[in-house]
C-alpha cells in the first residue's frame, strides 16, 4: 500500500537523496501549512474568528439575507409555539460560514430553549448519544454539526429517538438479554452539514425540514459588512463597505475576516477609515481579486486551463496537480466558481468555461487551447 511517498522512497533511494527528498517534502509541507492558515478567503473557522460569535445575529430578525429560509423558519417556529410542541427537526445544508450554526442557535434563542453543541465525528459509539439523549430537556435543541459523519451504529440510536423519542437499550448478554425501551423528552435535532449526498437516506428522512443555504447577493453582503463595521466601532464609508462585500464570495465568514484585515491596513497605512481605495489596496495585497477569487481559485482554474486544455479533467487530478486536498476544492472552490459560472461539472469531469478564460485573461477558443491574451 502506498501509504506515504516518503515511505516508499526510503527503500529506493541511497541515504543522502533520501535526506534531500525528505527535507525537500517538509519544506513543502510547511509552505503549504503556511499558505493554508494564511488563506483570507478560506470560510473555514479559524481561531481569530472567536470574535465573529459576539457579531452572531441572536434573533431571526437580525439574521440578514436568506429570506427564503428566515420566512419558513419562523413559519415552523410559530407554528410550535401555537400548539406548545418542540420544533420538528431541522437540516441545514451549504457551503461553510454561510450561517448555519448561527441559524441553530437562533431557533434555540427564538424558541426559548436550551441549546446543546455537538458535532457527528465527536460522538464515538452509541452510548455516548444515549449520554447526550438523556440529558436532554423537553423542547431543547440538540446541534449536530457535520451531520454527515455520524457513524453508523450512532445513527442507529438517533432513528428511534427522532421518531418516537425512545432510546433502546439492551441489557445483558445471549439468550438472557432483554431489550427496554427508554422514553425521551420531545426534542428538536438540528442537523448542519456541508454535504448533503453523504447524509444517509434514513437520516435525511427523519428531519422534518430541510433547508438550503446559498451564498448571499450583494445587497444581503453589504448589510452584514456596514453591521459589522458598526459594531466592530470600525470606520467605514459606503464605497468602501460594498468593496469589502463584493471580494467576499457572498459568505458573511469571510466578509467579517476581510473587514478586520482591511481595518488593519486602514490602521496602518491610512488614518483609519475604510474607503474604496484603501479596501482595494488592502484586498489587492491579500491576493483577493475584483469577484472575490483568491489563490487557490486561480490555480485551480489555471491549471484546467493550461494543463488540460480546459477540461473535463477529473477532481482528483486537479486536486494532485495543485497540492490541495479534494475535500477543499469541492466543499469551498467549487460551490463558488460553479456559482460565478466559471465551471462546469460533467460527467467526464471539471470544465473551465468561457467566462472563466476572460476573467483570467486568456483568449478563448472553441478546441479550449489557451492563449494568453
Ligand atoms: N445572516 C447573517 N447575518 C449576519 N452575520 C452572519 C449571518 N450568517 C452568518 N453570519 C456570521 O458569519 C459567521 C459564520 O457563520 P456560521 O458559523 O453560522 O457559519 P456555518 O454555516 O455554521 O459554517 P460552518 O459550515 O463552517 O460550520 C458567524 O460568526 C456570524 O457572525
Ligand atoms: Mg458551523
Amino acid at each position: 500500500m502506498l501509504s506515504h511517498p516518503c515511505s516508499v522512497l526510503t527503500h529506493q533511494t541511497p541515504p543522502e537523496a533520501d535526506s534531500q527528498l525528505q527535507g525537500k517534502a517538509l519544506v513543502k509541507g510547511i509552505i503549504a501549512l503556511m499558505a493554508k492558515t494564511s488563506r483570507a478567503l478560506d470560510p473555514e473557522s479559524k481561531p481569530d474568528d472567536r470574535v465573529d460569535n459576539a457579531l452572531r445575529p441572536q434573533k431571526l430578525m437580525d439574521i440578514i439575507g436568506q429570506d427564503q429560509v428566515k420566512e419558513n423558519l419562523s413559519i415552523l417556529i410559530d407554528a410550535a409555539k401555537h400548539r406548545s410542541e418542540a420544533l420538528d427537526h431541522v437540516l441545514f445544508y451549504g457551503p461553510p460560514g454561510l450561517g448555519k450554526t448561527t441559524l441553530a442557535h437562533v431557533l434555540g434563542n427564538e424558541m426559548g430553549v436550551n441549546v446543546k453543541v455537538t458535532a457527528g465525528p465527536a460522538i464515538e459509539r452509541a452510548g455516548d448519544l444515549a449520554a447526550i439523549l438523556t440529558n436532554l430537556r423537553a423542547g431543547d435543541v440538540l446541534f449536530i454539526d457535520e451531520v454527515h459523519r455520524l457513524g453508523r451504529a450512532v445513527e442507529e440510536v438517533l432513528y428511534p429517538a427522532m421518531e418516537d423519542f425512545a432510546l433502546d437499550i439492551i441489557i445483558g448478554k445471549g439468550p438472557s438479554a432483554k431489550s427496554i425501551r427508554l422514553k425521551l423528552p420531545r426534542f428538536t435535532v438540528v442537523g448542519a452539514t456541508t454535504r448533503l449526498a453523504l447524509v444517509t437516506a434514513p437520516l435525511r428522512a427523519r428531519f422534518g425540514a430541510v433547508y438550503r443555504l446559498d451564498y448571499y447577493d450583494i445587497e444581503a453582503m453589504k448589510n452584514i459588512v456596514s453591521r459589522a463595521a458598526i459594531m466592530l466601532k470600525v470606520q467605514a464609508d459606503a464605497s468602501g463597505v460594498e468593496e469589502v462585500a463584493r471580494r467576499a464570495r457572498g459568505t458573511p465568514r469571510i466578509a467579517l475576516r476581510l473587514l478586520r484585515r482591511v481595518r488593519d491596513f486602514a490602521q496602518v497605512r491610512a488614518d483609519g477609515t475604510i474607503t474604496q481605495n484603501v479596501a482595494k489596496e488592502a484586498l489587492d495585497l491579500l491576493q483577493v481579486d475584483p469577484l472575490g477569487l483568491d489563490d487557490v481559485d486561480r490555480r485551480v482554474l489555471k491549471t484546467i486551463i493550461e494543463k488540460y486544455s480546459g477540461g473535463p479533467v477529473g477532481l482528483n487530478t486537479i486536486a494532485a496537480s495543485i497540492s490541495e486536498e479534494q475535500d477543499t476544492i469541492m466543499d469551498v472552490v467549487e460551490p463558488y466558481l460553479l456559482q460565478l459560472g466559471f465551471l462546469d461539472r460533467t460527467p467526464q469531469g471539471r470544465v473551465a468555461t468561457k467566462s472563466a478564460y476572460e476573467h483570467l485573461g486568456y483568449q478563448y477558443t472553441e478546441e479550449g487551447q489557451p492563449r494568453l491574451l
